[in-house]
């Protein structure tokens, strides 16, 4: 397929022409996912687990084969080390309760990246404090970079969860998740690596990395919003406790006690988003009809453009790492001397979206002694023209606000 051929795909580009650049906050969705969705609730929409007739078992049977197929798109050993949730976030806050709360003791350390969402952090936060254990960063450098001298420093004895992000939603930057793994189980620790920015762009091989858990979003992989995974190993997983209580994840139900399905349904309460799943699972056979190779080749092509093409404005602030190959498809920039949100909004007049703000990252931005930034986020059906136009726009609002500026 060529870039116009995957253009049509997706009617969002076509009805409305702008140039999206935030597909690291979500990416758009093509027909095949829209009609997928469609044709579930025209068809067998019934509430899975539940019914003894043949539309609820049909509904079972598409999210179960959906399971499967994540199990198979990831690597995982089984389909029930893959958890349902509702998006990274919730993944995130299930293991912090359900495996930290539970394992931490004090004195442990918990050690996790200066760049990670606030959602690998927060939770975190919460744990450490309620158990007495500690929360401890590994820090980037100046090529914005964990350096192998960081990780063996921070991930010692002493650590028994470390939680990174694959790739950083605010620089772009590729951690080197395979050494952070090495390095903790080392020390006996488990890994939790936050694939949100990475699933999207590049394959992942949860058996290769060896993490012991893994959590990524739906929406930001051409999915609806609403749906999340969480892979974890299933010895990890059988050994935790529920993290929310209700309908399909019990076993038996007296009237002061209660004992548990197995995995996966343990970890599934309530009725479950199947529409989320098969959008999901949609969005996988896409990317698989694509393949990462020319999803690579595609994006690679325009990041470098991008690259080359802002780090000629001499009036932006760019954060990237200086290697090309550690680097995912996220720009963030500043105007020097003018507020990011202004910068955004000028961009907008011109029809570019792209974020601006913490990118709920803000203790990554007092380390890195700013506030925010406007970050331009690309995937594969971006193109050069929309590099172009963030140029163009960019230089409208620099000769807007340099009258302003002092
Ligand atoms: N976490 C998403 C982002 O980085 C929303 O934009």
């Amino acid at each position: 397929m060529n870039i116009e051929e995957i253009r049509k795909d997706f009617p969002i580009l076509e009805n409305n022409k702008i140039t999206y650049l935030d597909s690291g906050a979500t990416t758009q969705k093509p027909q095949y996912v829209i009609e997928k969705i469609e044709e579930f609730y025209q068809n067998y929409n019934a509430n899975p687990h539940r019914g003894a007739y043949s539309l609820s078992m049909e509904a079972t049977e598409k999210y179960e084969e959906t399971r499967a197929k994540i199990a198979n798109f990831i690597h995982a050993r089984h389909p029930e080390e893959i958890i349902f949730s509702k998006n990274a976030t919730e993944s995130l806050n299930l293991i912090a309760y359900s495996y930290g709360m539970e394992n931490l003791k004090q004195d442990d350390e918990v050690v996790i990246s200066i760049m990670e969402h606030h959602s690998n952090l927060v939770p975190w936060q919460k744990v450490t404090k309620q158990t007495g254990s500690k929360l401890s960063y590994m820090y980037i450098n100046d090529d914005y970079e964990i350096s192998d001298k960081e990780i063996e420093e921070k991930i010692t004895n002493k650590t028994k969860i470390v939680g990174i992000t694959h790739v950083s939603n605010v620089l772009g930057t590729i951690n080197n998740v395979k050494k952070i793994i090495k390095q903790a189980h080392s020390k006996g620790a488990i890994v939790i690596v936050d694939a949100s920015q990475s699933i999207p762009h590049m394959e992942i091989n949860v058996q290769d990395l060896d993490c012991d858990f893994l959590v990524f979003s739906g929406h930001k992989m051409l999915a609806p919003l609403g749906i999340g995974v969480l892979y974890g190993k299933k010895e990890i997983l059988n050994k935790m406790s529920p993290f929310l209580m209700g309908g399909d994840m019990i076993e038996y139900v007296y009237e002061q006690d209660t004992t548990f399905a197995p995995l996966p349904n343990k970890f599934e309460a309530g009725t479950q988003n199947v529409e989320g799943v098969i959008g999901l699972g949609a969005a996988i056979d896409y990317i698989q009809k694509i393949g990462y190779d020319k999803i690579h080749q595609l994006e690679e092509e325009i990041v470098f453009y991008a690259r080359e093409e802002l780090s000629k404005l001499d009036f932006l602030e760019l954060y990237l790492t200086p290697s090309k190959q550690n680097h995912s498809g996220v720009i963030s920039f500043n105007i020097k001397g003018v507020h990011p949100h202004d910068v955004a909004s000028i961009l907008d007049v011109n029809g570019v979206c792209v974020r601006s703000g913490n990118h709920c990252a803000q203790p990554l931005m007092r380390y890195l002694g700013m506030d925010s930034t406007c970050r331009a986020s690309f995937y594969f059906y971006n193109t050069k023209e929309d590099v172009d136009k963030l140029v163009v726009a960019l230089q409208k609002a620099y000769s807007m606000f340099k009258k302003y500026m002092k």
